[in-house]
């Protein structure tokens, strides 16, 4: 838990277990602990090229929010950075105090999401504390995850897919109270039922890359691979990459993983991925930075780097994508199109290197590719990806913990690029390990690859220093 304070009558019987009716006759606290940003810092990166989030987050007590009907107050024991933490702290690609103001132009409940600071984070997990009036399915002391995609469940398109209802938002970035904070308002539509074989921090971690990179790869509205497709996955030991590796592997799919560093290989390895590309090697050098990127590549530079990934590609499996992972943008979108083969898709969910990418479009048509654009998950996604979890079949990507007060330095770290799968950020839960309620499934499951990231932090960590110290000593010697 963190340090600046919360002994709430409420907070410490979560803490400590108690049962549905203790919790309800706690009275609600006033304030709670969180990590917020703050409307009058939105010009604060303007002209400055490191954008760094440490100067944009804030710690403090935040005013108990008014609960609506068809929401719920979690008691956040977890959550995880997204890299949408990064978008938001960095105020790119537009302040999202802005969606907080064109959310309570809707007027009602959504009034309330417009403050003068917003309490962001997309993925957490924790336990139910309040149900409001119409809320049906869930009850105070429910142990939950939640789906980051706040959907309008009365508006005809989410009967489809909650995905196509125009007023779905992602939950901590286009709303207010989100995961990083001892409390968080969520809809009732947003809870999963939390894996009960994994610990508060291994649960909070999954559910926002993991259930988009479900809906791009396997659900129907993606590029549904099948037994024997070749994927290829650009960042492929990042957030999403971690789970679409994961996914393509179960699926019987052949992963092809794109690396920025060798120590990530044998992670993937230990993930089912046997096919690896170091993009460094390929001249992608760019990283996804802070930085607003300003790449002289000519479109010859380009092609060739294209033509090399592909070699590179054909070397390792003999043929070409039938789909490629896309989320980079900028830096590698051309290339995606390039190396996927005749009739093969590009899925995309976001360009971290810049949203406004070239392509040769004369690759795309004549060779009937095709481009997929994808957004989050419904809510049935969410619920059969969680379910993978459950069974085993996928493992949770945590990489590192902080507490809350160092989520600063968190958040940081994924802006860098520093980081493998996910960061967790512990809130409510005072240290790791807490949370398991099925020790028999953890057990068959296994507490080595249920630790396979946090193991590879640790040992990159080592080999990382071992690098530095080993380019000290060549240097001296120079
Ligand atoms: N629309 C949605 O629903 C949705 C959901 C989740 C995420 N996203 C978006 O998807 C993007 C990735 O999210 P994430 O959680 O996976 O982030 P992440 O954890 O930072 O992982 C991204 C990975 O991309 C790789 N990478 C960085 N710069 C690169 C470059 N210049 N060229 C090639 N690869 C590069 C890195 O791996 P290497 O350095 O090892 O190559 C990194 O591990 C973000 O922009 C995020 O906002 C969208």
């Amino acid at each position: 838990m963190s340090d600046f304070g919360d002994n709430s009558e409420l907070s410490e019987a979560v803490l400590a277990g108690a049962g549905a009716e203790e919790l309800a006759a706690c009275p609600l606290p006033d304030s709670y602990p969180a990590a917020f940003l703050r409307r009058q810092d939105q010009d604060l990166f303007q002209d400055t090229a490191d954008k760094d989030v440490r100067r944009s987050l804030h710690l403090g007590r935040l005013p108990m929010p008014e609960l609506a009907p068809d929401e719920v107050l979690v008691a956040v024991m977890a959550a995880a950075v997204n890299y949408n933490t990064v978008w938001s702290a960095m105020f790119e690609p537009v302040p999202t105090f802005r969606f907080l103001h064109d959310l309570a132009r809707h007027g009602g409940w959504d009034a309330r999401h417009d403050r003068d600071y917003q309490q962001i984070g997309s993925d957490a997990a924790g336990i139910v504390v309040r149900v409001g009036a119409a809320v049906r399915h869930w009850k105070i002391g429910d142990h939950v995850v939640l789906s980051p995609v706040v959907i309008d469940e009365q508006q005809p398109a989410a009967q489809e897919d909650g995905m196509l209802s125009s007023r779905q938002l992602a939950w901590g970035f286009e709303t207010n109270f989100g995961a990083f904070g001892h409390y968080a308002l969520a809809k009732a539509t947003q809870l999963v039922r939390k894996p009960p074989h994994l610990t508060w921090e291994e649960a909070a971690c999954n559910t926002l890359c993991l259930a988009t990179a479900y809906r791009m790869l396997i659900g129907a509205h993606g590029a549904r691979i099948k037994i024997g497709d070749i994927v290829l996955i650009w960042g492929a030991t990042g957030g999403l990459g971690s789970y679409a590796v994961q996914l393509a592997h179960r699926a019987g799919a052949i992963p092809i993983g794109i690396i920025s560093n060798p120590h990530k290989a044998e992670l993937l390895h230990h993930l089912g991925c046997q096919h690896i590309i170091d993009r460094q090697e390929l001249g992608f050098t760019e990283r996804t930075s802070a930085h607003v990127h300003d790449t002289t590549t000519t479109p010859a530079d380009a092609a060739e780097r294209w033509r090399a990934l592909g070699g590179a590609i054909r070397k390792r499996v003999g043929e070409d994508p039938h789909v490629v992972f896309e989320h980079v943008g900028r830096e590698t979108f051309g290339a995606s199109v390039f190396v996927v083969r005749r009739g093969g898709s590009v899925v995309t969910c976001g360009s971290s290197t810049g949203y406004q990418h070239q392509y040769d479009n004369r690759y795309l048509w004549m060779k009937l590719k095709r481009i997929i654009g994808s957004h989050g998950a419904n809510y049935q996604e969410c619920v059969e990806a969680n379910r993978l979890l459950e069974l085993g079949l996928i493992i949770p990507a945590l990489s590192r913990v902080h507490p809350l007060d160092h989520i600063a330095e968190a958040v940081r770290s994924v802006q860098l690029n520093q980081h493998a799968g996910k960061v967790g950020v512990l809130c409510l839960a005072p240290h790791e390990g807490l949370g398991i309620q099925d020790h028999r499934l953890r057990e068959q499951i296994g507490e080595s690859r249920l630790h396979l990231f946090r193991d590879h932090a640790d040992a990159s960590a080592t080999l990382d220093s071992i690098d530095r110290d080993a380019e000290l000593i060549g240097s001296a010697a120079r």
